[in-house]
């Protein structure tokens, strides 16, 4: 197997590319602005906006398997420039999915919950049926560019095509990274008693090593499909960030919780998109930590942070 990994130079990719080098793939870790490497990898730039080079590079590497986490993330970013937003997670896709497909890789696209609205009374969203209840309706331009790229591998799957489309909860896990996850920066604020956390925003957190091991499987056994990839448990920011000072033996009075209504924000967020994942357990044997296991084994590399 020789897989290429756009996104390495964020957090999930970052991951992704040791852990699929531990696993004893060839592994090409792909970068587009802040340049990373590997002890076991291989690294190269790509900027998934220009076609040409998505080509070149899967074309080069020989991939047989890509799996594409590279996006522009940031939400409220999403909101002030849209078209930038398209231009990397729809285009971008396009471009790379268009290469795999001359190059018979498989091909998984990491998507979101935030595809969803949030609307659904006690969230756990399941994978939807077409024209069905729980049909994504995002309420923001980063989920509305996700679930754009989605459709491209949708109608690429619907005409055979081998690929899959792994929907990510929010992702917690160790420091290390490049790109710091939020769990640092919610850790310093509860550290110093500030910031605040929404009590009425409601998701279901996955722990980094898990989505990395559900996506060697889906890769590996050339899946296609759509799943959702979240941790086991619902739980309000709030309610997470409490489980976070436990596991850092700080104290839960520190944690300030608001509601969404009280704080100005650019993109709105839904208040629900917890995942119902049991598809997705049952198909590849993946049980995902609860947060209070995963948020030990993040800390116990995140002492000092
Ligand atoms: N983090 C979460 O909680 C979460 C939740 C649900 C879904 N997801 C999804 O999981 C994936 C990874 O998220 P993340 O939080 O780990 O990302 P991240 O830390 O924000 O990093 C984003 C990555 O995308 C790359 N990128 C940006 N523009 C690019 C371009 N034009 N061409 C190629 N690569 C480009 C960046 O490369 P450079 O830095 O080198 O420019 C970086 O490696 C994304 O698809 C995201 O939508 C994340």
């Amino acid at each position: 197997m020789r897989l290429l990994v756009t996104g390495a130079s964020g957090y999930l990719g970052w991951h992704l590319v040791r852990y699929l080098a531990a696993c004893g793939h060839q592994v090409l870790g792909c970068w587009a602005s802040r340049e990373v490497r590997f002890p076991d990898a291989e690294s190269a730039r790509l900027d998934v906006r220009d076609a040409d080079a998505c080509r070149a590079l899967v074309n080069q590497w020989r991939a047989t398997h890509i799996i594409h986490a590279g996006a522009m993330t940031k939400t409220d970013e999403c909101e002030r420039d849209p078209n930038a937003a398209q231009a990397v997670n729809v285009d971008g896709t396009r471009h790379l999915l268009e290469a795999a497909e001359r190059a018979d890789s498989h091909f998984t696209l990491v998507s979101t919950d935030l595809v969803f609205d949030g609307r659904r009374p006690g969230g756990m969203y399941p994978v939807e049926e077409q024209g069905g209840p729980d049909e994504p309706r995002p309420v923001m331009e980063y989920g509305r560019t996700k679930l754009a790229a989605e459709r491209i591998v949708r109608d690429y799957m619907a005409r055979g095509g081998a690929a899959a489309v792994v929907r990510s909860a929010l992702i917690y896990g160790p420091p290390g990274a490049p790109r710091p996850c939020f769990l640092e920066w919610l850790l310093r604020n509860i550290r110093e008693a500030r910031g605040a956390v929404f009590t009425d925003e409601y998701r279901s957190p996955v722990f980094v090593g898990d989505l990395c091991r559900l996506l060697e499987r889906v890769a590996t056994r050339r899946a296609t499909g759509l799943w959702h990839a979240s941790g086991p448990e619902r739980l309000s920011r709030y309610e997470f960030a409490l489980l976070a000072a436990d596991a850092a033996g700080l104290p839960r009075e520190r944690v300030i919780g608001r509601r969404q209504a009280d704080v100005a924000l650019d993109a709105p967020r839904p208040a629900d998109v917890s995942l119902d994942i049991s598809a997705t357990c049952a198909a590849f044997d993946w049980h995902p930590l609860p947060c209070r296991d995963g948020l030990r084994v993040a800390l116990s590399e995140l002492s000092g942070a």
